[in-house]
């Protein structure tokens, strides 16, 4: 009788226990953030991480995200993320021809893409007669001394937009 009591009260336990880790799995799930949270993807990247005429590359979106400070040599532009004095490039890594990964040249100061040629200066505007069309594009951005927030909008990005500098991605 008392192996049988045991047995029920072993049983119940465990039914319970499974009641709790279920009760937790939901809890946890209703923690989580809703996936059009997880999609509006926000990546914060520090100017200060850039270097010269080097590429760094962060991630915003599943997008490689170019970040690069521009040496004096090179040309200014008006896409160019300028920080008191230092001015940067901050550009998706996709070749706007046909999506492939460019790979920047410090020697030539150019990004070449390899899939069919395509070539973008150092301020990642596209260069003539090559297969890309168009610049490559500058994610969306809210700027905040030093820090960048990839996903956000802010005036500097909405101006690069109105005229015409990069397309909305
Ligand atoms: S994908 Fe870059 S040139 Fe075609």
């Amino acid at each position: 009788m008392s192996s049988r009591r045991d047995f029920m009260g072993m049983a119940l336990g465990g039914f319970t226990a499974l009641g709790s880790i279920g009760a937790l799995y939901a809890m946890k799930k209703s923690w989580d953030p809703l996936p059009s949270v997880k999609a509006a993807g926000f990546t914060t990247i520090d100017l200060t991480d850039a270097k010269e005429n080097e590429i760094t590359t962060k991630e915003w979106r599943g997008k490689p995200i170019f970040l690069m400070k521009k040496s004096k040599d090179m040309k200014p532009h008006d896409r160019d993320i300028v920080v008191g004095e230092d001015r940067y490039l901050v550009n998706v890594g996709l070749c706007t021809h046909l999506g492939c990964i460019p790979s920047y040249k410090p020697a030539e100061k150019e990004f070449l893409c390899a899939c069919h040629g395509g070539k973008f200066d150092a301020s990642g505007v596209n260069l003539p007669n090559l297969p890309p069309v168009v610049p490559l594009d500058i994610p969306p951005f809210s700027i905040s001394g030093t820090k960048m927030v990839l996903g956000g909008t802010g005036p500097e990005y909405e101006k690069l937009l109105a005229d015409g500098l990069t397309r909305k991605v």
